[in-house]
């Protein structure tokens, strides 16, 4: 079986049970495992079990459900304030990633609305409700990524070079990735792409995920590392970035994998074209601008030791590793959405896209 034959998230309905891949072992071991507990869920999103904004907002929106599944509340109030509870629990594991809060926040808004704010609230009934709209969710993520990838195929050609960073993959969403959407169906089409997958420290996404899923779809990959991206576009191997993310600000600025603002500078350095692919559930247009978004500090091991036999930096040296970096709008050529691609000035463009939905 090939890694894309697993499902990233998957809810177990008759063992109360989200079922994932531990992409923390990948590639070496492919293990499947079951979350029960909300310290489950919330250790496997803040240790990256399971991770990329669009997994993470179909997991909690599978845990909360889970977790409201045996309520004895005896009213809509208590039932409300548990979920609440809930809530803010999963949605402290990791603060980048907006679709974490997206899915939570749609989850009881749903609840709210199928129950008239309270007026017809049936316990047994608005479980099986949340069941349904966790589910509606995950069969979303994936029809929005297949249209993220029709939509970022018109930007590229048959033969073309192509650079990602980190994983936004199969392996970050249900189905097709969002940056990788384009290469999938490129694939399936015969476009025969040549891509280039930074290695992404200091969790290797690119290298343990990223090269494994296009490897194993039989996609022409090439792993470097973050520091070779001005080498292949100096030598002009790379016709286009596409790039995943983790939240959009109102402005275009965008929060992404740390070092994609590298890649992005680099690109336009070379007159290469970047392009963030994003469902609109990553559009957050309550934030104005990429230095309203709270960027996520992760452990100094993660740099000093985490992948060595033995420590790579000096006993107590200062690291400083934020898990992610913002774009600044001026340096992406489009925001590939599943309604269309953002064209410049994003405060315009974004706008109008929510006016319409
Ligand atoms: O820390 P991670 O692995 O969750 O970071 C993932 C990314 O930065 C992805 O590019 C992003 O979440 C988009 S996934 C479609």
């Amino acid at each position: 079986m090939n890694i894309l034959d697993y499902e990233t998230v998957a809810l177990l309905d008759d063992k109360d049970a989200i079922q994932i891949i531990d992409q923390t072992l990948l590639p070496g071991t492919t293990k499947l495992i079951e979350l029960r507990t909300a310290k489950e869920i919330w250790d496997a999103i803040y240790i990256l079990q399971v991770r990329g904004a669009p997994a993470i907002g179909v997991t909690a929106g599978f845990g909360i459900y889970l977790l409201m599944k045996h309520s004895k509340a005896k009213d809509y109030d208590a039932f409300m304030a548990e979920l609440a509870e809930h809530k803010a629990y999963l949605d402290s594991s990791r603060p980048t990633a907006v679709n974490l809060s997206w899915a939570l926040n749609r989850m009881e808004q749903h609840v709210r609305e199928y129950t008239a704010d309270g007026a017809k609230f049936e316990l047994k009934a608005v479980i099986e409700e949340m069941r349904a709209e966790s589910e509606r969710i995950k069969a979303e993520d994936i029809d929005v990524c297949r249209r993220i990838g029709e939509n970022g195929l018109t930007l590229v050609k048959k033969g073309d070079g192509i650079l990602t960073h980190c994983n936004a993959g199969q392996l970050a969403t249900c189905k097709y990735g969002t940056a990788t959407a384009p290469i999938y169906l490129g694939q399936e089409r015969g476009y025969n792409f040549r891509v280039f997958a930074d290695e992404t420290r200091p969790l290797l996404q690119g290298a343990r995920l990223t090269a494994f899923e296009l490897q194993s779809a039989g996609v022409d990959v090439t792993l470097i590392c973050d520091n070779m991206s001005a080498s292949v576009m100096q030598k002009g191997w790379v016709n286009a970035v596409f790039v995943g993310c983790d939240r959009v600000a109102a402005n275009g600025d965008t929060a992404n994998k740390i070092g994609t603002s590298v890649v992005a500078t680099v690109a336009a350095r070379y007159g290469v074209p970047f392009y963030v692919c994003a469902p609109t559930s990553t559009i957050d247009i309550n934030t104005a601008t990429g230095s309203d978004i709270n960027i996520e500090q992760r452990k100094p091991q993660e740099v000093t030791s985490m992948w060595y036999k033995e420590p790579m930096a000096p006993e107590g040296v200062k690291v400083y590793n934020p898990a992610f970096d913002v774009t600044d709008h001026e340096l992406i050529a489009g925001i590939v959405t599943e309604d269309g691609i953002l064209r410049p000035p994003y405060t315009e463009s974004i706008k109008k896209l929510f006016e319409k939905k």
